[in-house]
């Protein structure tokens, strides 16, 4: 029994692990274990033999389970403690940067402008970037001999021969969303559409693809007195200077009569710019009353309707309220750029909280 009692003592000290030392009860102490076999020996002994042996047995029984427990007990605080060990975390390190993304200067005037046309009542309307000529040129009496066609610098979609859709163009600017918006809702209606268009063109002041909002208000006496309402509440919020002065220069859109360009005020002094004093002036859109022949392309009689439409450059109010002076710079996605003139993703322009965050 003495034998016994150091195998399965020294065997269950050097246990490795649960499992070996599962194995071992059932060797010891399970129900077919060395010790149980013994233990039912015990009926072929004589009554003195079982007296002596009974006891040894039982208290080696319990000697081993209490050594089964005791290095269960002992190899579960090991296993803890290599786990303590192993996932161990420095709490006092200090955390890894997170970069954030910063809102494009372009999102953010969008943002801008939108909250300023919303509180005078514009809705915004959308249209598709790949637009027919019908409603890029022809609907806003741009006939197809017309040299604004030319003008225009326009991108094609490619046609293969023998396709006989109508030919498709990247839209030259956001008027079609006139057509598209008159076409769809009639009149009277109130809309600004900013958006992408695309001109073949490339400088410091011009970009293949760049961005312009379109206003568009038609009711039954709507006149040019409006438009120019409108347009100086808009700078005034747009560049924070109450009282900027707008002119008004005589133009030609085919789809506006009559039409003017718009420049805003501003002085330029020591290569400092400023808008909204000075006497110097900065073409800033296009706009006019919109032509009888455009509000009858989209359906909308003009014995009953009038109104006035504009287009602008948002690149180019962005690059005059942030003093940003290369547009193409805009599109190049420099990180360094981004984060220079991006703005927070938490500064949400409102006109109550201030339009620059
Ligand atoms: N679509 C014109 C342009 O891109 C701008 C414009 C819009 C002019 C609406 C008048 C009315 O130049």
């Amino acid at each position: 029994m003495d034998d016994l009692r150091d195998k399965y003592i020294q065997a269950i000290a050097g246990a490795e692990d649960e499992a070996a030392l599962e194995a071992l009860r059932l060797e010891a102490v399970g129900k077919k274990g060395e010790i149980s076999l013994k233990m039912r020996e015990l009926g072929k002994m004589s009554a003195e033999e079982r007296q002596v042996a009974g006891p040894k047995l039982n208290a080696l029984k319990d000697e081993i389970n209490a050594a089964l427990a005791a290095k269960k007990a002992a190899l579960g605080d090991a296993a803890l403690d290599a786990r303590l060990r192993e996932e161990w975390l420095d709490v006092t390190l200090p955390g890894r940067p997170m970069r954030t993304g910063s809102i494009h200067p372009i999102s953010q005037v969008t943002e801008e402008l939108t909250a300023i046309f919303a509180d005078m009542g514009f809705s915004v309307a959308e249209g598709p970037q790949i637009d027919t000529d019908w409603y890029n040129f022809d609907a806003l009496n741009i006939p197809g001999h017309h040299p604004a066609r030319a003008e225009m610098d326009t991108f094609y979609m490619h046609r293969d021969e023998g396709d006989n859709r109508p030919p498709h163009v990247l839209r030259t600017h956001t008027s079609p969303v006139q057509i598209r918006h008159m076409e769809k809702y009639g009149a009277p209606c109130r809309i600004i559409a900013p958006g992408r268009v695309y001109r073949a063109d490339y400088d410091q002041t011009h970009t293949p693809m760049f961005h312009q909002v379109e206003g568009l208000a038609i009711d039954r006496d709507i006149s040019m007195a409006n438009l120019k309402w409108v347009l100086e509440e808009f700078f005034a919020a747009f560049f924070e200077v109450d009282g900027i002065k707008t002119r008004f220069r005589a133009s030609h859109f085919p789809f506006t009569e009559p039409s003017a360009e718009v420049d805003i005020q501003c002085s330029w002094e020591d290569g400092q710019l400023k808008i909204g004093e000075g006497d110097g002036w900065l073409e800033v859109l296009g706009s006019g009353m919109v032509h009888p022949k455009v509000l009858q392309a989209a359906g909308v009689d003009p014995s009953e309707w009038q109104g006035f439409a504009f287009g602008m450059g948002i690149d180019r109010i962005a690059m005059l309220k942030y003093g940003i002076p290369d547009l193409r710079a805009f599109f190049d996605s420099d990180l360094r750029w981004l984060k220079h003139y991006g703005f927070s993703s938490l500064g949400v322009p409102t006109l109550h909280g201030g339009l620059s965050a």
